[in-house]
């Protein structure tokens, strides 16, 4: 069987190379409208590249097999007991090990800390989740159902809780998701970065994430990012009552 070892070899850099391209040059990702939108792709980014050499791993066996071990249509016996192989066995376990302990501190730790370990904000605006739309409530006191308005380059904490069923309060554009749960706040953290709508980009969206219903799908509603002096505009004129 040591003739199959080199074939898997070049087999394992031509997958690999080419799922490193795949990830580097074809972009699946959504527009990034949010500071944190930068870590949580980096993040995804990291995980594909550090994924692209162990799934090639299993495509350059499984196309070698398919190739070396083919039918030639005779009946054959068993072969020889296959025994493990002990560096290769050990090297596979500490590479691996190595690499699960090395996601969880980074991306893990340290892209949490980074979009959520700064617990100040500029401005804290409540999310609150229904069957089936959302309730906005600015720090005035003031509310809007049919749209979040946020300012850009500001720091917002969304203070998000459900009156009923299990929601997920959800901006693609902005990759920041958290549950919507009955009884307790959950915050979550977003810095726009630039002004826009919905037309800009149909990812600037309040979007459900939790199965919560018949309306599910329909849960949404558009995120306009202006400037804070817009934004003070707009909070005033819905009306608070600070
Ligand atoms: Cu609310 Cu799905």
């Amino acid at each position: 069987m040591r003739r199959s070892w080199l074939p898997v070899a070049f087999l394992w850099l031509g997958y690999t190379a080419l799922l490193v391209a795949l990830t580097k040059y074809v972009n699946i990702l959504p527009v990034k409208w949010a500071e944190e939108a930068h870590v949580v792709d980096d993040a995804f980014l990291l995980l594909m590249y550090l994924g692209s050499p162990v799934m090639a791993i299993v495509l350059a066996v499984m196309t070698w097999g398919a190739i070396d071990w083919r039918s030639d249509g005779a009946d054959r016996e068993d072969g020889p007991n296959q025994h493990t192989n002990r560096v290769l066995v050990t090297t596979w376990l500490i590479v691996t090990s190595a690499l699960a302990i090395y996601v969880v501190i980074n991306p893990g730790f340290i892209g949490l800390t980074e979009i959520r370990g700064e617990s100040s904000s500029d401005y804290a605006i409540e999310i609150e989740a229904s069957q089936f739309f959302w309730e906005i409530t600015y720090h005035n006191g003031a509310t809007a159902l049919d749209e979040l308005v946020v300012p850009a380059e500001m720091r917002v904490r969304y203070d998000v809780n459900s009156t009923d069923v299990l929601h997920s309060f959800w901006i693609p554009a902005f990759r920041v998701k958290i549950d919507a749960v009955p009884g307790i706040t959950t915050q979550v953290y977003s810095t726009a970065t630039a002004e826009g709508t919905i037309d800009d980009d149909i990812n600037l969206r309040i979007q459900c994430a939790e199965l919560c219903g018949a309306g599910h799908a329909t849960m949404s509603i558009p995120v306009r990012v202006v400037s804070d002096a817009e934004f003070n505009k707009y909070i005033e004129s819905l009306g608070g009552s600070e």
